[in-house]
């Protein structure tokens, strides 16, 4: 079993990466962003104040997470729903961003994903997996990119999909997620001592991919050679 820590920023590129790579070696993919934003996307529909750590805290015994996976792809069940779309509106992402500040919240998510990484070769990525949920982890990286070339990415993406964006306001939301995930008393953003640094700043995905391969690829060979 071996495990794979990928934290970062909102935008640097993790979980297209951490799913790349994990087909690429096999491992099970497991995005704990999508975990934050299902608990968010529930707090919405509730109409509940998200910055209320009590009031969020009280929503959990309503919240059953499912993950699921259909020819490889994670697909995250909110209460028997597929919300694997869903749960990727901008609004989500700030509504995630929210509650994951409050202790119950990342105590209940926390045993879920320890649990896969028990049982799976994992590839994990999020916030803290390799400072608080898998301090263990085989290989730990910690991606990252300036604020600017993360927010021209999201930009692009919600272009793509014909969505209205507007740079300026992209990237407001970048920072704005960027001060709130780091500055949080529970388990804030940072990276782990022993994590490697990637900043894709400068790199195309292709490029980020195989910096990745080749750190994977290293740990991989030590691994045997001391077999
Ligand atoms: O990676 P993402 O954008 O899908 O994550 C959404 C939010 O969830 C993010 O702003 C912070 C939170 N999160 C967290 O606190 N810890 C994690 N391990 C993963 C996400």
């Amino acid at each position: 079993m071996i495990s794979i820590a990928i934290d970062g920023p909102s935008g640097a590129g993790k979980s297209t990466l951490a799913r790349r790579l994990a087909a690429h070696y096999g491992y099970l993919y497991v995005d704990t962003g999508a975990m934050y934003r299902a608990v968010g996307l529930y707090g919405l529909r509730q109409g509940t104040d998200l910055a209320d750590g009590a009031a969020v805290a009280a929503l959990l015994p309503g919240v059953q997470l499912r993950l699921g996976y259909r020819d490889g792809v994670q697909h995250i069940y909110l209460n028997g729903e597929d919300v694997s779309e869903a749960i990727r509106a901008e609004q989500v992402g700030m509504a995630a961003s929210a509650v994951s500040a409050h202790p119950a919240v990342r105590a209940f998510l926390l045993d879920t994903q320890r649990a896969l990484a028990k049982t799976n070769s994992v590839l994990m990525d999020g916030r803290d997996i390799g400072t608080v949920v898998l301090p263990d982890a085989d290989v730990k990286i910690f991606l990252t990119a300036a604020p600017e070339v993360r927010a021209r990415r999201r930009y692009d993406q919600l272009r793509e999909k014909g969505l209205p964006a507007d740079y300026e306001t992209v990237l407001a939301d970048v920072k704005q997620r960027d001060y709130n995930d780091t500055h949080r008393a529970a388990a804030p953003l940072c990276q782990a001592p022993d994590a490697l640094l990637v900043d894709t700043s400068k790199l195309d995905f292709e490029q980020s991919f195989q910096v990745l391969c080749r750190i994977i690829d290293r740990h991989r060979k030590d691994r045997e050679e001391e077999r």
